[in-house]
């Protein structure tokens, strides 16, 4: 294969921007697209001169694609991600990779199954220099045994008008979440990338508590690590100004980020914590420790870095930046997240899929906006996902 043909299965805003970088890919090349809207999709064809249709099924055709980018609402992203691997096509899937757990684990069977098949997630957080250098020190063991990760990432901010734009928003039939789900997972992706999947959860989940409406906009959680280190992830859309800062802290010292800048602290003990805590003979000392800010050069190319990559491990074996498999990992700590604050408990992880299966769609039986509703009234939609 000297080319990737690629569908584009939603050709919203998410899909019309990376319709703009296309051209820049050489062994790309664009050759259908389609969505439940026929405007949408008229409009990409007259720019795009590619073949349209209004049923992302129809482009899931081997004599069409070799590979399909999904970017519907997520509920979708499942269905058509594995209709796409069953006929031997590659998948680039949106964000997040599904709702739940139960239907990401779907996916990775069906990856499993039909394993030819290059399956990555648009996870372009993963490209950006500064996660880049901070993964390369975790990674390096530099800061020991890990103890303690603090995210507040509270910069989320939306209105009300921002939830009043599209009927499905924030809903649980429509979107299944709120901050978690929409906002979040490329924070809870970073954070699982970098230092690992906890294995509990405990979390306060507010539903509407700063809008109008039924999904969750604010949530406090604790979490425990494996190894004994423990975090804490706080987010919401409802404070203004907000926070974005990171710190991981080790035996051996703690790394600061703030905000998406280009900038790591980190801090570097002279002798480890505990090694420091057992021996010196002094009440009140610390360990020594130097401060150094690290100014990360260099930059990415976001989404097209992500493309970029797919089509390089579709046409050379490149490694993917963002492999598939891995969505199921960010989504499941935000599942447990949601999952302990609505029952006020702790959740461990793996979460008991079902039982969160079960209560979206209990949540969503009952909500405002109506299944049956979903493809008529997101086709209908003029705003789009974040
Ligand atoms: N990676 C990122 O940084 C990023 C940023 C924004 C959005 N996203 C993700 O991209 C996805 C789409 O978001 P968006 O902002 O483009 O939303 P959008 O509403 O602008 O676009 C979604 C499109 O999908 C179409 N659609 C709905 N159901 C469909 C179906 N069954 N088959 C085919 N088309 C269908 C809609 O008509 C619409 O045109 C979401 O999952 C979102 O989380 C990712």
């Amino acid at each position: 294969m000297q080319e990737v043909r690629l569908g584009v299965i939603g050709c919203g805003q998410m899909a019309m921007h990376h319709m703009g970088y296309f051209s820049k890919i050489a062994r790309l090349k664009f050759t259908a697209a389609s969505d439940t809207d026929p405007e949408r999709v008229k409009k990409v064809v007259d720019t795009y001169n590619v073949k349209g249709f209004d049923d992302g099924m129809k482009v899931i055709d081997p004599n069409l694609v070799d590979a399909v980018l999904i970017a519907t609402p997520h509920y979708f992203h499942p269905q058509y991600a594995i209709a796409a691997m069953e006929k031997g096509i590659h998948v680039l899937t949106e964000k997040p990779v599904a709702v739940t757990a139960k239907a990401a684990e779907k996916m990775n069977e069906a990856h499993r199954k039909f394993n030819k098949t290059i399956y990555a997630i648009m996870f372009q957080s993963r490209t950006f220099p500064v996660w880049k250098k901070a993964k390369q020190i975790i990674d390096s063991g530099e800061l020991g045994k890990l103890q303690r990760v603090t995210w507040i990432v509270t910069n989320w901010f939306r209105s009300q008008a921002y939830y009043d734009s599209g009927t499905w928003r924030a809903t649980w039939a429509g979107e299944g979440g709120g901050v978690l789900i929409n906002q979040c997972p490329h924070n809870l992706d970073l954070l699982t990338w970098l230092v690992g999947v906890p294995k509990l959860v405990s979390a306060n989940v507010r539903l509407g508590h700063y809008h109008h409406i039924e999904v969750e906009d604010d949530v406090n959680a604790y979490l425990e690590f494996p190894d004994g280190a423990t975090g804490n992830f706080i987010t919401t859309t409802g404070e203004a100004p907000g926070t974005d800062l990171l710190e991981i802290a080790g035996d051996w010292g703690k790394l600061v980020i703030t905000g998406n800048s280009n900038k790591i602290e980190l801090h570097k003990n002279h002798v480890a914590a505990a090694e420091f805590c057992r021996t010196t003979k002094e009440m009140w000392a610390t360990p020594g420790r130097d401060k150094v800010t690290i100014e990360v050069g260099g930059s990415s190319t976001h989404h097209q870095a992500i493309t970029e990559n797919f089509v390089a491990a579709v046409l050379d074996g490149e490694k993917l930046i963002a492999p598939g498999e891995d969505g199921i990992k960010g989504l499941e700590l935000g599942n447990a997240m949601l999952m302990s604050g609505l029952l006020n408990k702790p959740i461990a992880i793996p979460t008991d899929r079902d039982a969160f299966e079960k209560l979206i769609n209990d949540l969503s039986a009952k909500s405002k906006f109506q299944k049956g509703a979903v493809k008529k009234t997101v086709a209908d939609m003029a705003g789009s996902f974040r």
